[in-house]
């Protein structure tokens, strides 16, 4: 059985008292037996408050982002080995509001890869089309040069260490989702490019993530494709009770 996440990506939501808030209510709801992995992904101010208050729980902090280089003078960012310092083993890397209001591009995202696996962390790295390339029928080849261009780079030793989370733009807060025949159609496409490289092991253990407008009452169908391995949920999961569902909506599936 493959690994599997459910993942909340908070964004840029939350100050102090709000993180401690959602991180008791999240300890109170979340199924103690949840057969998924669960992280949350608070903002770089608050991650060190969420791995103290998390300690002693089953629930993983991760970071929303993090910068290519190891330290100097880059204004405003965290690297990786500040990340590990307070205790964060895993980074979401190539969201796609990253992608698109931040410049970042498959080579830069490249870079952060291989920083990541350097630092011997964990990547969940997010990959997807726009609504245009979906329209257009080239999505396939948009999401598979997304990942060949940002992971392929890499060697077989950093698989174990990689996620990869199917996140169409059209999706992504807009109350629209894939259907699960599309998201299931794209992770085993996702999965078949990763063979191709890497072989059949590498690509069998691979956990692949669907996001863009998970909630409770559409969780369980999207998780009922077999290469669905779990979900990155972005508004769900700054509400407690629908983070709990989402999670435990894998749960049941599994
Ligand atoms: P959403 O966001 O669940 O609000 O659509 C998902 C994401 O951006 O990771």
């Amino acid at each position: 059985m493959r690994h599997q996440i459910v993942a909340g990506n908070w964004k840029m939501n939350n100050n102090a008292e709000q993180t401690e808030d959602l991180l008791n209510a999240l300890i109170e709801k979340l199924p103690d037996d949840a057969a998924a992995e669960i992280i949350v992904c608070p903002s770089f101010v608050n991650l060190s408050q969420a791995v103290q208050h998390l300690e002693f729980t089953n629930i993983a902090v991760a970071a929303q982002n993090m910068h290519e280089a190891a330290s100097g003078a880059y204004t405003g960012e965290v690297s990786a080995d500040m990340l590990k310092s307070i205790g964060v083993e895993t980074v979401i890397l190539g969201h796609s509001e990253r992608r698109a209001y931040f410049g970042e591009t498959d080579q830069s995202l490249a870079k952060k890869a291989t920083t990541a696996i350097e630092n011997d962390m964990r990547i969940i790295f997010c990959v997807g089309e726009e609504l245009s390339e979906r329209q257009n029928g080239i999505f396939e080849e948009v999401v598979q040069r997304q990942v060949r261009n940002g992971l392929f780079h890499l060697s077989e030793e950093a698989w174990p260490q990689i996620v990869i989370a199917y996140e169409p733009v059209w999706a992504i807060g807009t109350g629209e989702t894939a259907t699960p025949q599309q998201a299931g159609e794209m992770h085993a496409f996702i999965r078949n490019t990763v063979r191709e490289k890497y072989g059949n092991d590498i690509a069998e253990a691979l956990p692949i993530l669907y996001g863009g407008s998970v909630k409770p009452d559409n969780a369980r169908e999207i998780f009922s494709h077999p290469d669905v391995d779990g979900g990155l949920i972005g508004g769900a999961s700054l509400k407690a009770e629908d983070f709990a569902k989402i999670a435990g909506a894998f749960s049941e599936h599994s």
